[in-house]
């Protein structure tokens, strides 16, 4: 593309949508939706120069499949990881749910590339099917890994859902600070929230932690420990005054009133909000690519 960073994101959003539009609306799995979305996003990737895999599997009696991309330098022994899912539901189009992450990895990829730097670790970047149908590509992937290949990911940072319209800010709670619901995530998890909050309070959102409970594609790598992370700005619950007044916009509404639904199109997404995930996104990539855990 002609645009680079956040604008680079909104086009890459707007392809999906176009997609979606001249295939029946979705872009669920195992749909001729989901599969020009991968070619799309495969085409960005091998023109930029990663090495990237198609990763085949079963679900709901079809064929789903994950686009895996990764630096061809980088020391293959130390694997820093970004993932999102590309799958929509068959409801809608997706574009907050995961078009937002999927481009915002992209992006982020993209844009590290151009950079020209050879990375100290590898990094490689997922986009997950069927996560719809229950996390089945992220599921197959981890374990299609041997135990000496989980070994070399030091660590996986999770994007999924991040333009909520009203919008808040999360990321994972990997040390657990509030005690309550699921618990601390693997070893390492605590200084990937807080690599994440220190971007998005420089950009203007400070965040709040939101629990490792098994909803996004995290969770088959924190199942067999490797550390993880991730963003996070909100789907059904609603938004409490307290965040309204903390984050600007509606109390008493969803972050995302069109979860899961047809309006989830490009008009479903805040644009400073993806903004903000993007320059965290990026920042990560640019510092996990170095050194993990960061100095
Ligand atoms: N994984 C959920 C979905 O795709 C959304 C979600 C993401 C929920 C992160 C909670 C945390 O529908
Ligand atoms: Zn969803
Ligand atoms: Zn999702
Ligand atoms: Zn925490």
């Amino acid at each position: 593309g002609l645009r680079a960073g956040t604008l680079a994101v909104q086009d890459h959003l707007q392809e999906l949508q176009n997609i979606a539009e001249s295939h029946g609306g979705n872009r669920a799995s195992g749909t001729p939706g989901y599969q020009a979305s991968l070619d799309y996003i495969k085409g960005q990737l091998d023109q930029a120069g990663f090495t990237t895999t198609v990763q085949e599997f079963p679900s709901l009696g079809g064929t789903g499949k994950n686009l895996v991309a990764e630096t061809p330098g980088g020391d293959a022994n130390q694997v820093v990881m970004f993932g999102a899912h590309l799958d929509s539901v068959g409801d809608g189009p997706g574009i907050n749910d995961n078009g937002t992450g999927s481009a915002a990895i992209l992006q982020a990829a993209l844009d590290y590339a151009a950079g020209g730097e050879t990375p100290t670790n590898k990094v490689r970047f997922a986009f997950w099917g069927a996560e719809e149908e229950g996390l089945v590509g992220s599921t197959h992937y981890v374990e299609s890994l041997t135990e000496a290949e989980r070994g070399k990911i030091a660590a996986y940072l999770n994007f999924d859902m991040v333009g909520s319209p009203n919008a808040g800010y999360f990321t994972y709670d990997g040390d657990d600070s509030d005690g309550v619901g699921a618990g601390p995530g693997p070893e390492g998890s605590a200084q990937i929230e807080q690599l994440l909050n220190d971007s998005l309070s420089a950009a203007g959102a400070p965040a709040e932690g939101t629990d490792f409970d098994g909803r996004s594609d995290y969770g088959p790598f924190i199942e067999v420990g490797i550390p993880a992370g991730g963003t996070f700005t909100g789907a059904e619950q609603s938004k409490t005054p307290e965040q309204a007044e903390k984050w600007g916009g509606q109390a008493g509404e969803a972050f995302d009133p069109c979860y899961h639904q047809s309006c989830d199109t490009l008009d479903n997404v805040d644009t400073q909000a993806l903004e903000r995930n993007f320059a965290a996104i990026t920042n990560a990539v640019k510092a996990y690519a170095a050194q993990f855990p960061q100095p």
